[in-house]
């Protein structure tokens, strides 16, 4: 059967009394069979550990979601070898076949969406909604890998000399390391795995620890996609500890990593440094973090900006590397826009993400949470508190917070917080929230509300992020649609979803012949 054109997965809509019963009925029968056991996958097979990592529902934090089998560094040699060893076939497996697979693991993922919107609301405490965009982005990612693959399997003429036939080919490259994030739990980890091992190459996956019984539940679901031994093999485990090993290792050929701006640098460090034994030298697919702004112009449509605002600061809790976390705002309209958002905010729901009401359920673990409220009473003794929400008690709720009148150069405006905190920042004009905008390390997304043309064309050209957003929220790119990631300490490589992503993972030949 011939896969048709990329569409993107449509999304559920909860108000619908049917898919509301059956997230329900998911979520229960989730719950019923906590905790999960959650082994390593080695060469085809589960291996069990003596080392257990608890992981808790952070809506109820008395609740264990999975006990992960935690690998340690012989693991994680057993998933190199078992990759290395398996390469050899995998990329004499034809590109079309590959990308079957890749299409067949979409097909798993649509018909399991409850169940797999069930796992993450209870191990990563994301909204239902929130949730199933991350599965829609996960299924994407798939389709839209298996079909660019397809194209980029033809061998591409260069040139048309007569009597030569110059052709550009791409090959694999060897084993990829994949580390991944918590806070895109699926579709990160499906991404990045699936765009290594569409291109012929082999895979060991390290989840995040927050997050690894969904990337069980992708593991279980590459097996069912017909994926052989030893292709992608999943090696849940401390990052500094098989994370560190996996990028360090002579086998490896590409690191694809997600992740804080902190970890990425250190991994492009260790990255630099050449094993003995090593052949190549490890290309580093690097995204990291973000500290976006949304600039609003003096004619900005507020109802469109606070909601875009409030939306972009506050989805998943701040937790997103695309969130909001300062919002530029041009003098004039200063105090009404704070004001507006301010009255907005205190309409946000917080609760267990288990609740289709809660709009912002818990932060991720305890560690976060602490961090966040350490960062927000640091916040309160430097700058003007505009509000602060009141949580629930029993799991990892931090408040939904806002600031007033931040300078642009202050800790709270230039440090990333991964959390429900934002910024509101005075610019005298749009020279001046420009300069603002521009003056952080990042440049991930970024946004404007305005309603003047040339305004719009300048902030366009000027505002330096990857992502730019004009007159709606920052976050929630689509594949395809969107392509995303960005550049200065944001990251090094090309945008997930887009045309050039899969070409890092290989390397293009040319093949010249006279005929
Ligand atoms: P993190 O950097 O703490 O962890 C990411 C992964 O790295 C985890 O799997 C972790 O175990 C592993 N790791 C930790 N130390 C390691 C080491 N020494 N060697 C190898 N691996 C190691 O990030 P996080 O808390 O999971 O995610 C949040 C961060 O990710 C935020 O900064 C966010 O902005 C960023 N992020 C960026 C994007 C993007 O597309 N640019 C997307 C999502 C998240
Ligand atoms: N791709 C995610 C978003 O755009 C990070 O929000």
């Amino acid at each position: 059967k011939k896969p048709g054109r990329f569409y993107n997965e449509p999304l559920l809509d909860f108000a619908v009394k049917a898919d509301r019963e059956k997230m329900l009925k998911a979520l229960s029968d989730f719950k019923a069979s906590m905790p999960v056991n959650v082994p390593l996958h080695i060469n085809g097979k589960e291996i069990s550990t003596s080392n257990i990592f608890e992981r808790v529902n952070p809506s109820h934090a008395d609740q264990v979601v999975g006990k992960i089998n935690m690998g340690s560094v012989d693991h994680a040699e057993q998933a190199m070898q078992a990759a290395q060893t398996a390469f050899k076939t995998w990329k004499t497996v034809p590109a079309a076949k590959r990308a079957d697979m890749v299409d067949k693991l979409a097909d798993i993922m649509t018909r399991d969406k409850f169940k797999l919107i069930a796992t993450q609301v209870l191990e990563v405490g994301k909204p239902w909604a929130e949730a199933d965009g991350d599965i829609g982005e996960a299924i994407d990612f798939c389709r839209y890998y298996a079909r660019h693959m397809r194209e980029l399997a033809s061998p591409l003429r260069q040139g048309a000399l007569p009597g030569e036939l110059s052709q550009y080919i791409y090959k694999s490259r060897g084993v990829t390391a994949v580390i991944a994030p918590w806070n895109f739990p699926l579709a990160i980890l499906a991404g990045m795995v699936t765009a290594a091992a569409v291109t012929g190459n082999t895979v060991v996956m390290k989840p995040a620890e927050q997050s690894s019984v969904v990337a069980w539940g992708l593991m279980k679901m590459i097996v069912e996609a017909g994926f052989p031994a030893g292709v992608i093999n999943f090696l849940p485990g401390y990052g500094e500890e098989v994370g560190e090993y996996i990028v360090n290792h002579k086998f490896t050929t590409t690191i694809a990593f997600t992740g804080s701006k902190a970890v990425g640098l250190h991994i492009l460090n260790k990255a630099s440094l050449v094993q003995p034994g090593q052949t190549h030298v490890k290309r580093c697919i690097i995204e990291m973090g973000g500290k976006n702004a949304v600039i609003i112009d003096n004619d900005a449509d507020l109802d469109e900006a606070v909601d875009g605002v409030l939306y972009s600061s506050f989805g998943f809790s701040g937790q997103k590397c695309s969130a909001a976390s300062r919002v530029i705002v041009l003098d004039e309209v200063y105090d009404r826009f704070t004001d507006r958002l301010v009255e907005a905010a205190k309409s946000i729901e917080i609760g267990s993400a288990e609740n289709p009401k809660a709009y912002m359920g818990p932060v991720v673990d305890k560690e976060a949470y602490e961090r966040i409220l350490g960062t927000i009473a640091e916040g309160e003794k430097n700058h003007k508190l505009l509000f602060k929400a009141n949580v629930p008690s029993n799991g990892y709720y931090a408040p939904a917070t806002i600031f007033g009148n931040v300078p642009g150069d202050a800790k709270l405006a230039q440090q990333e917080i991964f959390g429900p905190v934002v910024a509101v920042i005075r610019a005298k004009n749009l020279d001046h929230a420009l300069e603002i905008a521009n003056s952080t390390e990042y440049a991930l997304t970024g946004g404007l509300f305005s309603r003047s043309p040339a305004n719009i064309a300048r902030v366009k050209e000027e505002f330096e992020v990857g992502n730019l957003y004009v007159n709606r929220g920052i976050t929630g790119a689509m594949v395809d649609r969107h392509p995303f990631g960005g550049f200065k300490m944001s990251g090094v490589g090309s945008k997930t979803g887009g045309i050039d992503y899969l070409k890092q993972y290989m390397e293009p030949i040319c093949v010249t012949e006279n005929t």
